[in-house]
């Protein structure tokens, strides 16, 4: 039988020597989160299909081209989340969180499924911080939302970043862009691709973003939103360009940006990397004030945007942005004999529920592989324990950085008392050398 090592395409795994990129990434999201009073909702991988089909709107990518949905043994069909906000939007009408003060602000850390040709920072499965805000239409809303995004980009020290803002109206406004849009394309009809045709009296919009080279090049002579927003939509955007001057976020108006998802209103934006090709949008989102009234619910303001962690993690590499290393092995146990190998088990385990990372060995090697083992896991402090040492009660603990050696009792207690005197004193002298 063929050996299963293989995963399915345009998946990623993350290993253990990798995944304290991650935990770095999803910490400072958490923190930023909680900077803005945002807390952590979780909501299914899959839902029923026909809350995307509503929600993402069916004239779009992901609705007719890229979900990955499937019927239940009880004849459900069911969708893998291609994104955030349409099970985030569900979960507050279930919940009736409008009856909590609002504004309610959550944010979600989750993997999202969507059927696209592989390429760098493209994936089938992927991963989004996300950040969605409901009940209020204040533009001031909309700058505090594209501002913890921003704050996340400095806080990570990311260079090359750039944001691009639009508004592309409401209901009203859009009804009239929309038929200058349709007079636009229609005296190119016959040379637009064949998906374009049927977007063409559905969506116009839609025909923006179109991927196909010839179409792309007649999109560009389209008209633009901007020219068409109504007094409303026009003072709103005024007002979150104020708010983002007053935050000090640099933004470049671009009135191409429409979004590839139909449930946008008003501001729209994207932060793109200037470090990792075409897959440059590490961040997007915007205000969607009709989205929760589309799934049934009461008329209710919102707006969000989700990054992608892995074209973050992509964009860190390109720009040599070091992460911590995670705190590596503060004690390696080292032992020889039944009676030592006992002792380091136990003497671990004391100082492991003490909080302690410690380790002996749990794979029968020698005393010299031991001791090369601690090297390479970076233990700060190592002990050797031989039949002497168990007979004596005592142990030299060592100091692997400066190689002091110093004599430790081997009880647990004591042992943990001089071991954490030993890690303090280390650390205060670390801290003196870097003052001085
Ligand atoms: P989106 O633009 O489809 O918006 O995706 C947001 C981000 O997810 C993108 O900017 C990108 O960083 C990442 N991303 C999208 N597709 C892929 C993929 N195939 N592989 C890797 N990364 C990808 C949304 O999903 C909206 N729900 C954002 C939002 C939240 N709007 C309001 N609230």
């Amino acid at each position: 039988m063929a050996l299963i090592t293989k995963k399915p395409r345009g998946t990623e795994d993350v290993l253990p020597r990798d995944s304290y990129r991650w935990q770095f990434l999803e910490k400072l999201f958490r923190d930023e989160a909680r900077a803005f009073g945002y807390r952590e909702m979780r909501t299914p991988v899959f839902e029923h299909t026909n809350l995307f089909e509503r929600g993402v709107g069916d004239t779009t990518d992901i609705v007719q081209k890229e979900m990955y949905t499937f019927l239940t043994k009880g004849g459900d069909s069911i969708t893998l989340r291609p994104e955030g906000t349409a099970g985030a939007a569900r979960a507050f009408l279930e919940h009736g969180l409008h009856n909590d003060p609002l504004p309610i602000k959550a944010y979600y850390l989750t993997s999202c499924y969507r059927y696209e040709k592989p390429q760098a920072g493209r994936l089938r499965e992927f991963h989004q911080f996300g950040m969605e805000c409901y009940g209020t239409q204040d533009p001031a809303a909309d700058a505090e939302l594209i501002t913890a995004a921003a704050n996340i980009f400095d806080r990570l020290g990311l260079k090359n970043i750039s944001l691009e803002i639009n508004s592309i109206g409401c209901p009203t406004c859009r009804a009239e862009y929309h038929k200058a849009l349709t007079a636009y394309f229609a005296q190119y009809k016959d040379e637009l691709c064949k998906d374009c045709q049927e977007r063409f009296s559905r969506n116009p919009m839609r025909l923006l973003d179109c991927k196909v080279p010839h179409d792309h090049e007649i999109a560009q002579g389209a008209p633009t939103v901007l020219d068409y927003l109504c007094d409303e939509c026009s003072a709103h955007f005024e007002g979150v360009k104020h708010y983002l001057d007053a935050n000090g976020v640099a933004y470049t108006v671009n009135p191409t940006i429409v979004r590839g998802l139909d449930y946008y209103t008003k501001t729209v934006f994207e932060f793109l990397s200037g470090d990792i090709g075409a897959q440059s949008a590490v961040c997007a989102g915007g205000r969607y004030d009709g989205l929760i009234e589309e799934l049934g619910g009461n008329p209710m303001p919102a707006l969000g945007f989700a990054a992608g962690i892995e074209r973050l993690l992509l964009t860190l590499e390109a720009q040599g942005v070091e992460i911590p290393l995670p705190a590596s092995c503060d004690i390696y146990i080292a032992s020889m004999g039944e009676d030592a190998h006992q002792k380091a088990s136990a003497l671990c385990n004391s100082l492991r529920k003490a909080g302690l990372y410690a380790e002996f060995d749990v794979v029968g090697r020698g005393l010299k592989a031991q001791m090369k083992y601690a090297n390479k896991i970076g233990a700060r402090f190592s002990i050797v324990l031989g039949d002497n040492e168990i007979e004596e009660g005592k142990a030299k603990l060592k100091n692997m950085l400066t190689g002091e050696q110093s004599d430790v009792p081997l009880e647990a207690e004591a042992f943990i008392n001089a071991f954490t005197q030993i890690k303090l004193n280390d650390e205060f002298k670390g801290l003196e050398e870097k003052n001085n």
